[in-house]
């Protein structure tokens, strides 16, 4: 069994799998074509173990070397995850792996335990969002770049922070990424979100306006896929193409995502 079932015009598939196909990668090849055509893959309640989310993670790529053997624990209690401080972050639209040398070719989530309330994950696609763009426009935003830092990010956190904070954050690289990025698919998408820190040679207030009216742009509903959990589901999104964001929910939740990180493959060379 491979059906796939297209949840919206623009972003969104289900994908029914047996789950011997699934673990084998029977079906790789086609798994990852969809992930750049449809941005967001739902295998819904699967209810994998961490063994075996690695396992189907190896068969589309290259696990990134993070967490537990490549599993890592995404939860808001400090006990859970080391890094509990920085998901924070994850409620604002970004890319993952932005201030790497190559971001990250794929992400995805394995639902544990739910949020009381809230936590959706939203998905936007921006190879459409870039393709629907008026040629004008895509002409202005052709050459420029973006400074991706976490600092960017970490601001949004916490907007007051101390020298020891800001010295912690900036410690880390950041990174000059085109604002469009050419594919060697032949396909172009934004490469925005929340690391983005602001756009080179271009003043603070008509920087930040740019990002802000693309991002707009991108995050249109027609763009999006809101994925409600349920207890097993698992969603596999591309982060070459797109940008993903937990919606609110209480950092005393004990909400708990399974996630392994694909290693990007293909540089950025525009
Ligand atoms: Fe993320």
């Amino acid at each position: 069994m491979f059906e796939v079932i297209d949840i919206q015009p623009k972003i969104g598939s289900e994908v029914r799998i047996s789950r011997e196909d699934f673990l084998a990668g029977t079906h790789a090849k086609e798994i990852e074509q969809l992930l750049v055509d449809r941005s967001a893959l739902l295998f819904r309640e699967m209810h994998l173990t961490g063994a075996e989310q690695r396992q189907f993670a190896r068969t589309i790529g290259t696990v990134t070397d993070q967490g537990d053997d490549g599993l890592s624990m995404i939860s808001m209690n400090p006990e859970v995850s080391s890094v509990a401080g920085y998901t924070r972050g994850a409620f604002y639209w970004h890319i993952d792996g932005a201030n790497d040398p190559i971001p990250a070719k794929a992400t995805m989530l394995s639902a544990v335990v739910l949020a009381e309330e809230g936590g959706d994950t939203l998905i936007c696609n921006t190879y459409a969002a870039y393709a629907d763009l008026p040629d004008e426009e895509k002409a202005k935003l052709e050459g420029l770049r973006v400074r991706h830092a976490l600092e960017a990010t970490q601001r949004l956190v916490t907007p007051q922070p101390t020298v020891a904070e800001l010295n912690q954050w900036r410690s880390r690289p950041s990174r000059s990424h085109p604002l469009v990025w050419h594919h060697k698919s032949g396909h172009s998408s934004l490469l925005i979100g929340a690391t983005g820190y602001y756009v080179e040679g271009m003043s603070r207030e008509d920087s930040d306006m740019l990002f802000t009216r693309i991002q707009e742009w991108a995050t249109q509903d027609d763009y999006v896929y809101r994925h409600k959990w349920t207890v097993g589901d698992f969603l596999l999104f591309d982060n070459t193409g797109g940008m993903h964001r937990a919606d609110w929910y209480s950092l005393d939740s004990d909400r708990l995502m399974h996630r392994c990180t694909l290693d990007g493959e293909e540089p950025i060379t525009n």
